[in-house]
C-alpha cells in the first residue's frame, strides 16, 4: 500500500510531473498525500491530508528537475499532516518518502532520541533520513550513506531519498514493489506502479528485493544493497496501453471495468493451448495442489475448487493466503502451489509463495500484473490479461482469473476446447445482458434496498464461493453489512438474522442443486425476507428476479456480474466514492 513517485530528468517541472503520475496510483492509498521538490532554491516540501486527485499539479509547475511525492495509506500513525510523507531529519537536508513498514522503528528511534535526534510525526518512516544522517557521519557519499542505513532496517520497504546538495535519486527496495521506467527525451522515473510513468514512457526496468538503484536523470546504476555488486537490468516494454488505464466515458473505474468484463474475459481464454494443457498434467500429477488468494483471488480459488471438482473430479486444497503458514506441513516438492493475485504484489500471497519455495514445491502463479513481484518470481505464470485494474474493488480480475481456472478445468478433462467455447459464449452473454435496460433494472433494485443495514447473499456448490464474494463486494464499497453463505447452512444458524423486509439475495444455476437453493430461498422468504433471485429461470420464491443466461459450468461468471453493478450503485447512492472505500488500498503489500 501506499504509491511512491520519483523523477529525474531534463524536465524542469518535476513537481508536476510526480503529481500528475501520483494520481495514477491514488488506488494504492488516499488518506493523505506530500511532495519535495529540489529546486535551485532550496527544497520545497508541500503535504496534507486529503486525496492527491484534489491537487492543483499546477502549483508545482516551478523550475525543479527532480522531486519525490506520496500518497499514504496510514500504517503507523494517524492520518494527520505531519504523518504524511516527505519525512526528513531536523534540518532538511534529507527527504525520504516510504512504502512499506520499518519494523524495528521504535528500538532505531530510541538509539537516535539517545544521540539527541527529535521528531515531529509517529511514524516508522521518519527514523529514515534520521538513520541515513547518522551514516553520513562515516560517508560524504549520500547513496553509500543510504545503503549503509537499510543495514540497520527491518521489514518490508521501498524508499526514494535525495539530499539537499547532490542531484541523485536514490531508491532501495526489499519487500515493497519499485519500477524504474526510462525515457531518453526525459530522464528517469521510479514508482510503486507503472501507471505513474505510462503517460511518458512504456520502457521499465524492475528493481528486485534487495537491490539499490542510483540515477542522476542522465544514467542510472542498480546494485545488489548489500554488496554493491553491479545488477544489469533488461529493459522491457510493458503491453497495457495508457488509455486502458484511464476512466474515460465512465463516472467511476469500477463502472468502467465491470463493463469491460466481455472483453476482459475473452482475453483470459485467449491463451496457449499448449501451455493450459502443460499446466493441466501439472496438476494431474502433483502430489497435492493448494490454491491460495486473498480476498476476491481467494473467493475465485474457492470457486475453482468446484470447478475442479464437478468438470474434472479431482480434488485441490484451497487456502487464503494468511493461513497457507499452517500447510507448510503438508507440503512436498512434488506439491504444486497456485497463487492467485490481481496485482501480484500482495503481502501474504508473496508469503505463501516463499513458503513453497522453500519447501521446494513448485508455484504457479496466475497474476494480472506483467512484471509485479510474483509474476517474476513464480517457477510458471499465466496472465489473465485483464488490462489495468484500478477500482480497489476487483471486478474484471476475478472473472479472468475463474477463466483461466475453469478452462485449466476443462483441459484436465481433456476438453479444453469445450471449455473455451464455453468461456467465449459467457464473455458474448455478458455482452449482451449489460445492456443499458438491465442497469437500469439492476439500479432501481439499489434504490429500493440501499437503506437497509443488512444484506444476506445465498449460493451453492459454485455460488457459494460468489456469496461470500458478493458480501466483500456490498461491504467494501457500500458500508452495507453483507454476509454470504451457504443455503445449506442457514438453518444451522444463520437464518436467525433475517427479520421482515431484510434483502437476501439467492445466486442459482441450471444445475443438480438448484432445487436445494431454492428450497433455502422458500425458507427464508417465510421469515419474511425480501428475496431476490439472481438465476437463469424465475421462480415463485423470489420476490424480484434478476435473470441471468444459463452459462453451465461458468455460471459463477455470470452471476457475480449482477452484485458487482448492484455493489456499484448501492455505493454512488449512498453517496461512497467506490473507487476509493474507506480504509482500504488497491494492492496489500503489507502483512
Ligand atoms: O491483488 P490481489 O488479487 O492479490 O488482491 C487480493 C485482495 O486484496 C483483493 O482481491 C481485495 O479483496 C479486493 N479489494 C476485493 O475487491
Amino acid at each position: 500500500m501506499c504509491g511512491i513517485f520519483g523523477y529525474v530528468g531534463k524536465r524542469s517541472d518535476a513537481g508536476k510531473l510526480v503529481v500528475e503520475g501520483l494520481k495514477n496510483l491514488e488506488y494504492r492509498g488516499y488518506d493523505s498525500w506530500g511532495v519535495a521538490c529540489k529546486t535551485t532554491k532550496g527544497t520545497i516540501i508541500k503535504k496534507d491530508t486529503g486525496k492527491i486527485s484534489a491537487v492543483n499539479a499546477d502549483d508545482f509547475a516551478h523550475g525543479c528537475s527532480l522531486a519525490i511525492a506520496h500518497t499514504r495509506w496510514a500504517t503507523h500513525g494517524g492520518v494527520t499532516a505531519a504523518n504524511s510523507h516527505p519525512h526528513t531529519n531536523a534540518d532538511g537536508s534529507i527527504v525520504v518518502v516510504h512504502n512499506g513498514i520499518i519494523e524495528n522503528y521504535q528500538e532505531l528511534r530510541k538509539e537516535l532520541v539517545a544521540k539527541g535526534h527529535t521528531f515531529l510525526s509517529e511514524t516508522d518512516t521518519e527514523i529514515i533520513p534520521h538513520v541515513i544522517e547518522e551514516e553520513m557521519k562515516t560517508t560524504s557519499d549520500f547513496a553509500s550513506a543510504v545503503r549503509n542505513a537499510c543495514t540497520k532496517f527491518e521489514g518490508r520497504y521501498g524508499i526514494l531519498a535525495f539530499h539537499k546538495t547532490s542531484d541523485i535519486l536514490v531508491a532501495t527496495r526489499t519487500g515493497s514493489p519499485l519500477i524504474v521506467g526510462v525515457s531518453k527525451e526525459d530522464g528517469y522515473f521510479i514508482a510503486s506502479d507503472i501507471p505513474a510513468f505510462m503517460e511518458h514512457t512504456k520502457v521499465v526496468q524492475y528493481l528486485d528485493d534487495g537491490e539499490m538503484v542510483v540515477t542522476d536523470g542522465k544514467s542510472i546504476l542498480f546494485t545488489d544493497l548489500i554488496t554493491g555488486e553491479e545488477k544489469p537490468k533488461r529493459e522491457i516494454e510493458i503491453t497495457w496501453s495508457v488509455e486502458q488505464a484511464q476512466k474515460g466515458e465512465y463516472a467511476h473505474f469500477m463502472l468502467k471495468e465491470i463493463m469491460e468484463q466481455k472483453d476482459s474475459i475473452a482475453r483470459a481464454v485467449n491463451q496457449d493451448d499448449e501451455q493450459i494443457r502443460v499446466i493441466a498434467d501439472a496438476i494431474a500429477n502433483a502430489s497435492g495442489t493448494f490454491l491460495v488468494g486473498c480476498g476476491t483471488a481467494h473467493k475465485a480459488c474457492m470457486a475453482a475448487e468446484y470447478f475442479f471438482s464437478v468438470v474434472a473430479e479431482h480434488h485441490v486444497n484451497v487456502t487464503s493466503a494468511g493461513e497457507f503458514k499452517v500447510h507448510h506441513h503438508f507440503l512436498k516438492p512434488e506439491s504444486l502451489v497456485i497463487v492467485v493475485s490481481q496485482s501480484g504484489e500482495t503481502a501474504d500471497v508473496l508469503e505463501a509463495m516463499n513458503i513453497a519455495k522453500a519447501k521446494g514445491s513448485k508455484v504457479l502463479a496466475i497474476v494480472n500484473s506483467e512484471g509485479s513481484t510474483i509474476h517474476r518470481e513464480a517457477d510458471y505464470t499465466l496472465l489473465i490479461n485483464a488490462g489495468p485494474e484500478r477500482a480497489v474493488a476487483s471486478t474484471k480480475a476475478l472473472t479472468g482469473q475463474m477463466a483461466v481456472l475453469l478452462m485449466i478445468a476443462y483441459a484436465m478433462n481433456d476438453k479444453l476446447h469445450d471449455g473455451k467455447t464455453l468461456l467465449l459464449e459467457t464473455a458474448a452473454q455478458i455482452n449482451d445482458m449489460l445492456n443499458p435496460r438491465y442497469v437500469n433494472h439492476i439500479e432501481s433494485l439499489a434504490d429500493k434496498i440501499q437503506t437497509h443495514e443488512n444484506i444476506y447473499i445465498i449460493g451453492k456448490s459454485w455460488n457459494f464461493p460468489m456469496a461470500l464474494e458478493s458480501a466483500i463486494k456490498i461491504q467494501e464499497v457500500s458500508y452495507i453489512h453483507a454476509e454470504g453463505f451457504a443455503g445449506g447452512e442457514l438453518k444451522h444458524g444463520p437464518i436467525a438474522l433475517i427479520e421482515e423486509g431484510t434483502p437476501c439475495i439467492t445466486l442459482a444455476g441450471n444445475d443438480e442443486v438448484t432445487q436445494d437453493i431454492i428450497s433455502n430461498t422458500i425458507e427464508i422468504k417465510s421469515r419474511g425476507a425480501m428475496t431476490i433471485g439472481i438465476a437463469p429461470e424465475n421462480n415463485e420464491a423470489y420476490e424480484e428476479w434478476i435473470k441471468v443466461p444459463d452459462a453451465g459450468a461458468a455460471q459463477a461468471i455470470m452471476n457475480i456480474i449482477p452484485i458487482q453493478v448492484l455493489s456499484y450503485f448501492l455505493a454512488v447512492k449512498r453517496g461512497m466514492d467506490p473507487d476509493m472505500p474507506r480504509n482500504l488500498a488497491k494492492s496489500v503489500t503489507v502483512k
